[in-house]
């Protein structure tokens, strides 16, 4: 299977990076709107129209299927892209609902969602998750780690001050849900923050595991063909990937 996955910018590699893991896809053909990067603080229209733009760009390949990998855009916009798309389109909203619902058992246990502030103004993941029956959860806009993981701080003690920030009138959670493609850059420090027994839900392996749940997978690809592209400046999104996702 050929795959686009799609980002607001260069995040959306940490989704890549499970793919290639678990070995699923043939060709992975990836896609960051780094001009426009970031969605998290834009309205629901224009974030709906970015998702159509790319969309379009991706009609430049025969996909068999599409990934959103940024949270705010599978938040908002899947329904508008679907409308247009001619192959299936999977976000990772439903991605990390499903993976909560099939890692944690007690649906009283403390749920902590992070996210950017359209997520969480979307309340997508909340109301998915209260659908299902959780009832204790605590949501967060934590958008000062996007700048953070683009500035390759994964520890230390700014984004120490920022966890004191964002974190210190929260509870310790059973799980949270990293709602953005950046979070997992930073699970180490989160895990140590709230220590080991709170369950990290990355986006990358929850759209690995509901893919797996959707179709069978009857091949491995250990060495996926992959092409970048990026709306501006797309050797520094090549750099990157090569360096996060160790490839040549
Ligand atoms: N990719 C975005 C997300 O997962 C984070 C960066 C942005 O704000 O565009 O929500």
């Amino acid at each position: 299977m050929k795959v686009g996955v799609f980002d607001s910018g260069i995040g959306g590699l940490t989704v890549v990076k499970s793919l290639i893991q678990h070995q699923l896809f043939e060709e992975i053909i990836y896609y960051g709107d780094t001009a426009r990067v970031p969605y998290g603080i834009k309205d629901k229209n224009t974030i709906i129209r970015y998702g159509l733009e790319a969309v379009e760009f991706f009609k430049n390949f025969e996909l068999d299927l599409i990934i959103v990998a940024c949270n705010t855009v599978s938040a908002y916009a899947l329904d508008e892209m679907r409308e247009i798309s001619s192959c299936p389109i999977y976000g990772v909203v439903k991605a990390g609902v499903l993976a909560c619902e099939n890692h944690v058992d007690d649906k009283n246990s403390n749920i902590l969602i992070l996210g950017t502030k359209a997520t969480v103004n979307s309340k997508a993941y909340d109301n998915h998750l209260n659908t299902l029956g959780f009832n204790n959860l605590q949501v967060k806009a934590t958008g000062l780690f996007v700048p953070l993981v683009e500035e390759e701080i994964y520890n230390g003690k700014i984004l120490e001050a920022t966890f004191e920030h964002y974190f210190q009138n929260t509870s310790n959670p059973h799980a949270i849900i990293l709602g953005c493609t950046h979070f997992p850059l930073i699970s180490d420090a989160l895990q140590s923050y709230f220590g080991e027994k709170t369950k990290l839900i990355h986006s990358g392996e929850a759209i690995v595991e509901y893919l797996e749940q959707e179709f069978t997978f009857s091949q491995k690809f250990p060495e996926p063909k992959m092409k970048f592209f990026a709306s501006e400046n797309p050797e520094a999104l090549r750099n990157i990937a090569s360096k996060w996702l160790d490839i040549k």
